[in-house]
């Protein structure tokens, strides 16, 4: 068997030993003696156990990533390079992030300041961050209770692109490293990295009940909150075609394992609805590690890419040793938490076609706070209007409102063949309560989703009414606030 290899600090480590279930945070408190990562929650919401890691970006380049040590498995470290907190200062000197929190007095009892750092060190090496709003997701997913955030954010924004000339922005201009395959087992429990779809296939089969993980920011909460044993993990995130996204006049291409940052820088141009259901999509640190294919295969009704893709009329492609198939993505829900996916089988990419000439296309998320939070009702909607002004096509979908992310079969009808007007949606908003019975939980009532449902149609009515297309909402950042405040 292989141990675990990776660089951390600087350092070589190669583990034989520890479970393979073992969090790079609990690794790092307590094997490692790194005790500046902090825990606060140990499910990916407070951001202060975060750490960089150098990983490959969508043009194929290394980049540093902040990520959640709270839900990365130490097997997914395979023939990684990451950084904590202490290795940050060199002779003496903070890093520009350190300094720019310290001289913003952006930190107080210190707890989360940590993890507010390396946040803060991967906006320092990014090259897109040329938008406020990119400012608010790259610090979203660093919670704190007592500095208030202007500070912080203040301090952010005075690094953030700034590419500081050192050791690690000399890492970026470094080849990328080969991924390294890994078969690993300790304390009854296995770990397989293949690096190739072949090897990925033959291990799936040769392991039909093995579990699959890619990103693990959903898989790793049954280790860290329900406290399980996963005997057997296949990863995804080895096999470097899988994270290919790729545009054709027909469409496009997304592997499976891109990371969702990935896919939202990606989808910017090529694709508005995802691109804008992904800024709404949890936090940096999670879209770093999440992936599209964790997302569909994980089943959940309040997942957020299922109804924006439903809508786009994705399919998906999914392999094992006994060939290739396709799927349209509105077969590949059964019920609640199953999918169509045999065993043997894995997701590997994600057909998005082009959208139809003069298509209407949106996507909306509600939940109780802006940032990293879980949707009480997610939707996608495509809607194409002849000359004379009457629906010919309509794919409306809706997350948060049945057991599987769901198409509304009786709306789509009453809204086909009618002109496209105000009244006509106002008619079939009321085949939504025939399309979805809700249930109540603590997002949402059974009516607040009903409610909230038709409201969302009737605000894609108007907001394309001009722009077919729209990307993000023009809202009002923390900093126009602020000059609007100031100004008055
Ligand atoms: C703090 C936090 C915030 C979150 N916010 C959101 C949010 O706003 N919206 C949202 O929708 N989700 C959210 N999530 C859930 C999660 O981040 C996403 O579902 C993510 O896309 C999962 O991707 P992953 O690669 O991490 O999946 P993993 O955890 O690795 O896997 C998830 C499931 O998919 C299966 N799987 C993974 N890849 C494949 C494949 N290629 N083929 C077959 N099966 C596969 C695994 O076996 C597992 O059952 C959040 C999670 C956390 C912890
Ligand atoms: S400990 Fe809270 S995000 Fe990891
Ligand atoms: S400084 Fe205390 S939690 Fe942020």
């Amino acid at each position: 068997m292989d141990a675990i290899t990776f660089t951390l600090n600087g350092r070589h480590v190669e583990e034989r030993h520890v479970p393979p279930t073992t969090t790079l945070l609990e690794y790092l408190r307590l094997q490692a003696g790194l005790t500046g990562t902090k825990e606060g929650c140990a499910e990916g919401d407070c951001g202060a156990c975060s750490v960089a890691i150098l990983d490959v970006d969508a043009h194929g380049g290394p980049s540093w990533r902040a990520v959640n040590s709270c839900l990365v498995l130490l097997p997914m470290l395979q023939g990684k390079t990451v950084v904590t907190v202490e290795h940050l200062t060199h002779d003496n000197t903070p890093h520009p992030a350190q300094e720019a929190l310290v001289q913003r007095l952006g930190s107080q009892c210190g707890y989360c300041t940590p993890g507010v750092v390396m946040s803060m060190f991967e906006a320092c090496y990014r090259k897109d961050l040329d938008e406020p709003w990119k400012l608010d997701d790259q610090m979203c997913g660093n919670l704190c209770r007592c500095t208030g955030y202007k500070p912080i954010r203040e301090a952010a924004a005075a690094v953030a692109g700034t590419a500081p000339q050192d050791t690690f922005g000399a890492a970026l201009s470094q080849a990328r490293s080969q991924p390294m395959t890994l078969a690993y087992a300790s304390s009854g429990q296995q770990y397989f990295n293949p690096t190739s779809v072949e090897q990925l296939s033959s291990l799936l089969a040769a392991h039909p009940t093995a579990r699959l993980v890619c990103g693990g920011t959903d898989l790793s909460l049954e280790v860290t909150k329900k406290f399980q044993q996963l005997p057997l993990l296949i990863s995804t995130e080895g096999v470097p075609s899988l994270r290919a996204m790729t545009k054709t006049d027909a469409g496009l291409v997304l592997g499976a394992t891109a990371t969702l940052s990935d896919v939202e820088a990606f989808t910017r141009e090529h694709c508005p609805p995802l691109h804008r259901m992904l800024r709404y999509f949890a936090s940096r640190q999670i879209k770093n590690r999440a992936t599209l294919g964790g997302n569909l295969c994980n089943a959940s009704p309040i997942g957020d890419t299922p109804p924006v893709l439903l809508a786009l009329d994705a399919t998906v492609t999914l392999r094992s040793t006994r060939g290739v198939r396709t799927v349209a993505l509105r077969e590949f829900y059964l019920s609640y938490r199953k999918t169509a996916l045999q065993p043997g089988e894995f997701l590997e990419s994600v057909f998005i076609p082009s959208l139809p000439k003069g298509a209407r296309a949106a996507a909306y998320k509600v939940s109780k706070r802006r940032e990293l939070d879980i949707s009480a009702v997610a939707c996608g909607f495509v809607v194409v209007v002849d000359d004379a002004n009457k629906v010919v096509l309509a794919r409306l979908a809706y997350g948060g409102m049945a057991a599987t992310p769901k198409r509304a079969a009786l709306t789509e009808t009453a809204l086909e063949g009618q002109l496209w007007t105000e009244e006509t949606v106002e008619k079939a908003a009321a085949s939504l309560d025939q399309d979805f019975t809700p249930m109540s939980d603590h997002r949402g009532s059974a009516w607040y989703r009903q409610t909230v449902c038709k409201n969302l149609l009737r605000g894609f009515y108007l907001e394309t009414l001009a722009n077919h297309v729209p990307s993000l909402p023009q809202r009002p950042t923390a900093t126009v606030h602020l000059e609007l405040a100031a100004g008055e």
